[in-house]
């Protein structure tokens, strides 16, 4: 870490520590002012972790700043735990030759290597020679490495200018199929003009063999830790988000060729239990002969919640269960599986409605891994204790994790390292990813970095934490009900399913469509609406929940999207031409690309691979979203200037087909399946 951020993080850390200070010296003349009371009591409770923090963020900017003594220079990355995949990636983008078909070609970075070669050969003793290929307004693509080459050279002494280092590079080109022609432009550009024949070919793959993902190498086992709601708790929009972008992830990374683990990480052995099992054998203490009627989970929580904070003698019994339930009680353990089914009936409404597949592998899966655990950086003398309570210092991390209580119990930390030990050990996870909200932050980097001082998390592993913003309501505050309650989701997707219907409705689709059609419909785009807005969105950034917005039917949203596929898809329906006559006809036909509308369409269709690439390497869907609303709008320019079937004005039959040109429309309708798809959307043949 350089100083001017060893720097910035110092003051960051100092602010907190004044604010801390100050909130805590309210919080103490509070104290002062309040009689002995419950109040106070929290208060108390408060103060005292308040305190421990500062003492914790003190000793973290002692300990900085004595490292930084040490070692004025250290490079090594702070708040980074992961690093970016390097461009060096990109040479395993390009399949060996004789496995071409099994492969799309990514056409940047098919570009981005042939380009490497050719600076190597003339360049290679330039630590500045980075290859930059970019998309051009003049050309098809653009490579802009020639002017850094040359101001590299310059400070050498020589003398040179950009268009003769591009001119070089150009002449070092190997022989290749994919680009048509250069020329060199402006200060050092060179201009990239694709080859037809290339495009031909891409072409002619995909209508045989569909929208194949891009080659990556060896690809192994992959797991995505998402949605992971609380047992007994609603799953709330933060949850939906994460399961929403999870399952994209799976969707994508499968794609790939990985073999995915999709993990349900369930809050499932928290304190709570205590709480809801001594309730539970209260109300219904013949709950082991007979399933008790505890359909309404959240009231039931919430009676349980009460007691817990009025009751001593409840309180002391609820901390009982939880130690008997860690230490597996049979009565104790039927309990809370009984209150664990009543919220995965809930959870798995949510799932199959929604098309989400995951498997349930909750906190309670890792108990006897946690004792493990504990003993292993006890063995590495990683534990420190304090005020009873156990703690690991992760390095480079300001707070420390708490893998013991006070009260000998696991915590949040706990769980997570024994997940992460298994996933990466066990396993054999080569990714792992976790989807949860960006104010987990700080706990994801403790867990990362002290599987990393263990030895768990090597270098070649992906290990990330892929963080979303949060949901917003329309006025801009936390996503509530009118009344200020969580929303539930189920009654949010409820909510949607009318809203389509009335939109369907609206529309008079009721009229044309059959009853099983118009229920299709339905699904798809009240699931869809709220996937795609989601998704949509950058997803470092919170996002605005507005059913009125993602259910209009312009602009980048399901509804415009998924009427654009429907329209394309029935071109070729109407002409009575069937996919299988259209592989046919690519087999013994050129595919004609000489209109600037059908060329433009056709080097638009081929960007999917790189689109899905670029998604992989920073699990950015939003511009899967990007690629998919530019290709309709691509699509609907060829469309209105390039007709595809002839009809008799008067009569109305069809005089004459375009098979080329339907080929064209059927790849653009199978690219866009398959962006649904990766996005975990239903699409219709009609709507
Ligand atoms: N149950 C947690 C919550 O609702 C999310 C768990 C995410 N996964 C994990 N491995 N920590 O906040």
């Amino acid at each position: 870490m350089d100083s001017s951020s060893l720097k910035t993080k110092l003051d960051q850390q100092d602010k907190l520590i004044e604010s801390l200070e100050k909130e805590f010296q309210i919080l103490s003349e509070q104290r002062d002012k309040l009689k002995p009371s419950e109040e106070l009591a929290k208060l108390l409770t408060e103060n005292q972790k308040l305190k421990y923090r500062i003492d914790i963020l003190k000793r973290s900017v002692q300990e900085e700043l004595a490292k930084q003594r040490s070692n004025p220079t250290t490079t090594q990355a702070m708040s980074s735990p992961t690093p970016t995949p390097s461009r060096q990636l990109t040479f395993k983008y390009v399949p060996p030759v004789q496995e071409r078909n099994k492969y799309s070609l990514s056409i940047t970075d098919t570009l981005y290597s042939l380009f490497d070669k050719a600076i190597q050969v003339e360049y290679s003793n330039i630590p500045e020679a980075a290859v930059v290929i970019t998309g051009s307004k003049v050309a098809d693509y653009q490579c802009n490495s020639a002017m850094a080459i040359c101001q590299a050279l310059k400070s050498k002494g020589e003398k040179v200018n950009p268009s003769q280092v591009a001119q070089k590079i150009v002449n070092s080109l190997e022989v290749n199929d994919l680009i048509e022609k250069t020329e060199v432009s402006g200060p050092g550009f060179i201009n990239i003009y694709l080859s037809k024949k290339f495009a031909q070919t891409e072409l002619q793959k995909l209508v045989l063999s569909g929208a194949q993902a891009p080659f990556v190498g060896e690809t192994k086992r992959a797991i995505v830790d998402f949605s992971s709601p609380n047992i007994a708790k609603e799953m709330h929009v933060g949850h939906l988000r994460s399961t929403i972008i999870g399952e994209s992830i799976s969707r994508l990374l499968e794609y790939f060729g990985y073999d995915v683990l999709r993990l349900n990480h369930l809050g499932d052995w928290g304190t709570q239990f205590g709480m809801l099992i001594a309730h539970l054998k209260d109300k219904f203490p013949n709950y082991t002969q007979e399933v008790p009627p505890i359909g309404d989970l959240q009231t039931f929580y919430k009676e349980s919640k009460k007691r817990f904070d009025e009751d001593e003698a409840f309180k002391t019994r609820a901390y009982e269960c939880v130690v008997k339930l860690q230490k597996y009680d049979p009565e104790i353990i039927q309990g809370w599986k009984l209150i664990c089914d009543v919220s995965r009936k809930e959870f798995n409404y949510i799932y199959k409605e929604l098309d989400i597949k995951l498997e349930e592998r909750g906190e309670s899966y890792y108990q006897k891994l946690m004792d493990e655990v504990i003993v292993e950086f006890e063995k590495e003398g990683l534990v420190k204790v304090e005020d009873g309570r156990k703690l690991v210092f992760p390095p480079n991390v300001s707070i420390p994790l708490t893998v013991v209580k006070s009260d000998g119990g696991y915590t949040y930390d706990t769980s997570d390292l024994a997940a992460i030990k298994n996933r990466l050990l066990t396993e054999k996870a080569e990714i792992a990813l976790y989807v949860i909200d960006a104010g987990q932050s700080v706990h994801m980097q403790g867990i990362f970095s002290a599987a990393r001082l263990i030895g768990w998390l090597k270098p070649e592993h992906r290990v990330e934490h892929v963080e979303f913003g949060v949901v917003l309501g329309e006025d801009k505050k936390k996503f509530k009900t009118r009344s200020g309650d969580t929303v539930r989701l189920r009654d949010l997707l409820d909510e949607g399913l009318t809203r389509a219907l009335a939109k369907l409705k609206e529309k008079e689709r009721d009229k044309v469509l059959s009853e099983e059609e118009l229920i299709a419909a339905q699904k798809a785009i009240a699931y869809g609406c709220v996937k795609y807005a989601d998704l949509s969105h950058n997803r470092t950034s919170e996002y605005i929940f507005s059913f009125d917005k993602m259910l209009e039917d312009k602009g980048n949203t399901a509804v415009y999207m998924l009427y654009a596929y429907t329209r394309i898809r029935s071109i070729a329906r109407n002409a009575g031409v069937t996919s299988e006559q259209l592989k046919e006809f690519v087999k013994s036909n050129q595919i004609v690309l000489d209109d600037a509308k059908e060329w433009k369409l056709a080097k638009n269709i081929l960007r999917f691979p790189e689109v899905y690439l670029k998604a992989l390497n920073d699990l950015l869907l939003h511009s899967i979203c990007d690629y998919m609303y530019d290709l309709a709008t691509v699509f609907t320019e060829f469309y209105d200037s390039c007709y595809c079937i002839e009809k008799d004005k008067q009569t109305g039959e069809i005089k004459s087909v375009n098979m080329s040109r339907l080929v064209l429309c059927e790849s653009t309708a199978s690219v866009l399946a398959q962006c649904f798809y990766l996005l975990g959307l239903r699409t219709i043949e009609k709507m």
